[in-house]
């Protein structure tokens, strides 16, 4: 267990034109589990692989447990990686490759092999022990890589998409796996997902990164509910946050609202809080997810509108519906219970919860705080 602390990393590789990390300050507590997230290519492995120590930092500072490790070799810095093109030892067995740290540590012979059946009994490769790297699937070999980093007993660990060659079935064990793994002995955990429920499920705090930059550092709640800004919540959830373009108004006794409209121009003035006053004539983006627009009122709610609404697409998906739906002549996605008799092409009264709105400015693309 140890603290880990990214102090304004940046990172521009050799003859490229552009810096790959843009200065990242993250803060990470002992036995802290730190999900990293963002689109493909915005910096995520080159930030595990600074840490790691097999790529160089071009400034900044990499602290682990209060030491600056910025120019410790690899192999000191006392890190188990994961990473997303794992090499495994090619000559040795599925054993000799769990085995191998541990061994290098000169742990005695019995102690290795109890290791070794604990974390193959975990990954569900006890029964592949005697065979060769190249005598697996791309998944297996995965757990393998897995397994070589969970029998040690590291100050820190760094996985890169570690279960994307996994089958949705056994992602979710692996999932249930790592996250009951963490419980048990409270390691500081890097861990670099593409998926949303990996993110929201294990994270103790989700880092989001676009191009270089950190976007937003939070737990899930946050992320979820109060995201810094369009990209944010746009990134987090599926289907995506509804972003409803429209502009502030003041209603004849001054107060501001907004005007949503429906199928066939039915309009609704939505009232604001008041200090949304000095909002009056900007444009601003309703950001509502789809859980909260659907066809009956959340009875807590103390903003609920209701607007008629032609249903044009419908995604049946099991545990709900998705329904596309114009408000504003925009498209929104709401989530409605399946027993809900939609058809598509008919009209639904459908409840927008308004209390669970955030909102943005249109032009900076932040969240308006109230
Ligand atoms: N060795 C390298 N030399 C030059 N540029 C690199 C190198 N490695 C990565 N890059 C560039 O740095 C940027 C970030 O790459 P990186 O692999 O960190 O992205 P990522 O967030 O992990 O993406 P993905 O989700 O696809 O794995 C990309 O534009 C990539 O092309
Ligand atoms: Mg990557």
């Amino acid at each position: 267990m140890a603290t880990l602390e990214l102090k304004q990393i940046r990172k521009t590789y050799p003859k490229a034109e552009q810096e790959t990390l843009k200065g990242i300050d993250i803060s990470i507590d002992s036995g802290e589990f730190l999900i990293l997230v963002g689109p493909s290519g915005c910096g995520k492995s080159t930030l595990m692989n600074t840490i790691a120590g097999l790529e160089n930092i071009t400034d900044g500072e990499i602290v682990i447990d209060g030491v600056d490790v910025s120019q410790v070799e690899p192999k000191d810095r006392d890190i188990a990686m994961v990473f997303q093109s794992y090499a495994l030892y090619p000559n040795m067995t599925v054993r000799g490759n769990i085995a191998f740290g541990l061994k290098i540590r000169k742990m005695p012979a019995e102690q290795i092999e109890a290791e070794v059946q604990r974390v193959a009994q975990m990954l569900q490769i006890d029964h592949l022990l005697d065979r060769k790297p190249s005598q697996l699937s791309g998944g297996q070999r995965q757990r393998v890589a897995m397994g070589r980093a969970l029998a040690r007993r590291p100050k820190l660990y760094l996985f890169d998409e570690p279960l994307s060659n996994l089958d949705a079935k056994l992602r979710v064990e692996m999932r249930h796996q790592i996250k009951r793994l963490h419980q048990k002995l409270n390691t500081t955990i890097v861990y670099v997902t593409h998926d949303q429920i990996e993110a929201m499920t294990l994270a103790d705090r989700i880092a989001v990164m676009k191009d270089g930059e950190l976007q937003q550092l939070g737990t899930p709640k946050e992320i979820y509910n109060q995201p810094n800004n369009m990209f944010v919540a746009g990134f987090m959830g599926s289907p995506s946050m509804n972003f409803i373009h429209t502009m502030v108004d003041l209603d004849e006794q001054q107060r501001p609202v907004i005007k949503v409209k429906g199928t066939h121009n039915q309009e609704h003035h939505i009232r604001l809080p008041d200090s949304m006053r000095r909002q009056d004539g900007q444009n601003v983006v309703i950001g509502l997810r789809p859980e909260h627009i659907s066809e009956s009122p959340n009875p807590d709610s103390q903003a609920s509108t209701q607007l008629d609404i032609q249903l044009e697409v419908l995604e049946p998906t099991g545990p709900d519906t998705i329904a596309m739906i114009k408000v504003n002549d925009q498209e929104v996605a709401c989530r409605l219970a399946p027993e809900f008799d939609a058809q598509v092409g008919q009209m639904a009264t459908l409840h927008f919860d308004l209390s669970k709105a955030v909102f943005f400015d249109a032009n900076t693309e932040q969240r308006i705080e109230f």
